[in-house]
């Protein structure tokens, strides 16, 4: 049989105070898709969590008074509330200060240590000595320190190195022949050929200027820099290394890392080599998704963009923002956000389209059945031309999201609703209600509830709250899978609830 397991990631996140709703992009999408395959039968993993350690929390901490735990403390419980607040249906939220983390982390740079893999050597760059921190050439702002502008010098410490350049060739060997490894194609290109091709330098994976961070096991000068404490929580989260590795055994590789286009490179080139010289397989496939942007830029609250996302959320609804992120960004492109066009997205697809159809539809169905569930056999062709093409939305979406094409699963499924749409128009049923022989009308009414459910179990993952309020509305558990693979599961004689509105188009003048 056929192992349906899932095990999805999202990049862990830096604990900012401001998580804007281009964090919430990733998350949103991860969710989807993790919420797509539970509904596809399979047992699935979703991750997300946060990457805490670094010089930069440790700053943080310091000028807020607190320590760095209580620092990240504090905004991992808000950025929890966020996640909630978007319906994000994660399985595990792993915190690289979790102590199973960091005790993983500890047995996997040891190993790689004794291996050779990781060795001692002297860390080489640009230091600014007010802000403890080094800097590479192109990191630098006009030749001075990114963070406080002061110059900076040459300078050395002693740190470990992981040994990337010896598994050079096994990666280019292992990208080439797995093409769906690294998608979309250009990202894999440009991978090949700007920075694996020109040669891998060593990675240096341990500060000494700074405590905020895992502690290297036998040398506890060092703390353990980044890359190696972040990447390895795909694997920790799992069990990796402990007692209880379960669900290790049962989920790794991962399906699907998705990340950010400025991450592939980790995720592409670090992270394969870490698994290789671990021994273990490599993730099936790393996504890299364009970000969302804001006038042509980046979101941040120095550039006087910002807004917390549940300002969004509260005022447009939490579906609402699912769907703009989830259908106006071509997978893999940059994409703009912008509060009109998430209005107006909400107007035209989900008031227009698929809240006038729901509501219309039930509200018929009360004012000529009383709420009741009614059918006859009164079919005529254009009856069958609306099912056939309503069943067969399903194999379509199963192939988009294959390919990850979420804008055109969402296109497919608001199709059924467009065409359900007019299908009222052309069977008048307010005229239909006029006859004395009401099986045209009962037939009518019939297919258009079917339509819906059908619609709401794809919708489910993208809209999970829209799709829930549906089946309540319609008074139906058939909301499997399955259950859409057949035109008739709402039953004769079953009563519906009352209708309500599902979203209420929202006024522009709202806009500030
Ligand atoms: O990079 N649009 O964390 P991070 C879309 N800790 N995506 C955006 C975005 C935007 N405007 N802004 C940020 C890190 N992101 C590391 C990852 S993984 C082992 C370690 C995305 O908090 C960004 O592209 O800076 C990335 O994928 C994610 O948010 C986390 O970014
Ligand atoms: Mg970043």
């Amino acid at each position: 049989m056929e192992n349906k397991k899932y095990y999805i990631t999202t990049p862990i996140y830096y604990p900012s105070a401001n998580f804007h709703i281009g964090h919430c992009y990733t998350t949103i999408i991860a969710d989807a898709i993790a919420r797509y395959k539970r509904l596809n039968g399979y047992d699935t993993f979703f991750l997300t969590g946060s990457d805490e350690h670094g010089q930069k929390i440790e700053k943080k901490a310091n000028e807020a008074g607190v320590t760095p735990q209580e620092y990240v403390d504090k905004i991992i419980t808000d950025a929890k509330d966020l996640w909630s607040s978007l319906g994000i249906s994660y399985d595990k939220f792993i915190r690289t200060t979790d102590e199973k983390h960091c005790i993983a982390v500890q047995k996997i740079f040891k190993k790689l240590y004794d291996q050779g893999d990781i060795y001692k050597g002297e860390y080489k760059g640009l230091y600014c000595t007010p802000c403890e921190s080094f800097w590479t050439e192109s990191q630098l702002v006009d030749g001075k320190c990114p963070d406080c502008g002061r110059d900076v010098e040459e300078a050395h410490e002693e740190a470990y190195f992981f040994r990337l350049s010896k598994y050079q060739d096994r990666l280019v060997e292992y990208i080439e022949s797995h093409p769906e490894f690294i998608q979309p194609v250009s990202r894999k290109n440009e991978m090949i050929n700007n920075f694996i091709k020109p040669g891998l330098d060593d990675l240096c994976v341990s500060r000494t200027s700074f405590k905020w961070g895992i502690p290297v096991p036998f040398d506890d000068k060092h703390v353990i820099y980044v890359w190696l404490d972040a990447l390895t929580n795909y694997i920790t989260a799992l069990g990796y290394t402990s007692e209880n590795d379960d669900n290790f055994k049962k989920y790794w590789p991962a399906n699907l890392h998705i990340v950010g286009k400025e991450i592939v490179r980790f995720h592409t080139i670090i992270w394969p080599i870490m698994l290789m010289a671990l021994d273990l397989p490599l993730p099936e496939q790393v996504f890299g998704h364009g970000w969302l942007v804001i006038d042509g830029g980046k979101i941040s609250k120095s550039l006087g963009n910002y807004k917390d996302p549940r300002e969004y959320i509260n005022d447009y609804g939490k579906d609402a923002v699912r769907y703009f992120v989830l259908r106006e960004v071509p997978f893999g492109n940059d994409g703009a956000f912008s509060e009109e066009s998430l209005i107006n997205r909400t107007n035209a697809d989900l008031a227009n389209v698929l809240g006038n159809l729901v509501n219309r539809t039930i509200s018929m169905n009360k004012k000529y059945f009383d709420n009741v569930v009614v059918n006859s056999d009164a079919t005529l062709e254009i009856d069958e031309i609306l099912i056939s093409s309503v069943l067969s939305a399903k194999e379509k979406i199963e192939k988009y999201m294959d390919e990850l094409k979420i804008p055109e699963a969402l296109d497919e499924i608001f199709e059924i609703f467009r065409k359900c749409n007019k299908y009222i128009d052309e069977t008048t049923p307010w005229i239909l209600a006029k006859d004395e022989n009401k099986d045209r009308l009962k037939k009518v009414i019939y297919n258009l509830l079917e339509s819906i459910r059908i619609g709401a179990v794809l919708l489910s993952p993208y809209l999970p709250d829209t799709s829930k309020e549906i089946f309540r509305q319609l008074n139906t558990s058939e909301t499997s899978f399955d259950s859409i693979d057949t035109f008739g599961k709402l039953k004769v004689g079953d009563v519906l609830n009352e209708p309500s509105p599902l979203f209420l188009r929202i006024d522009k003048e709202k806009l500030s």
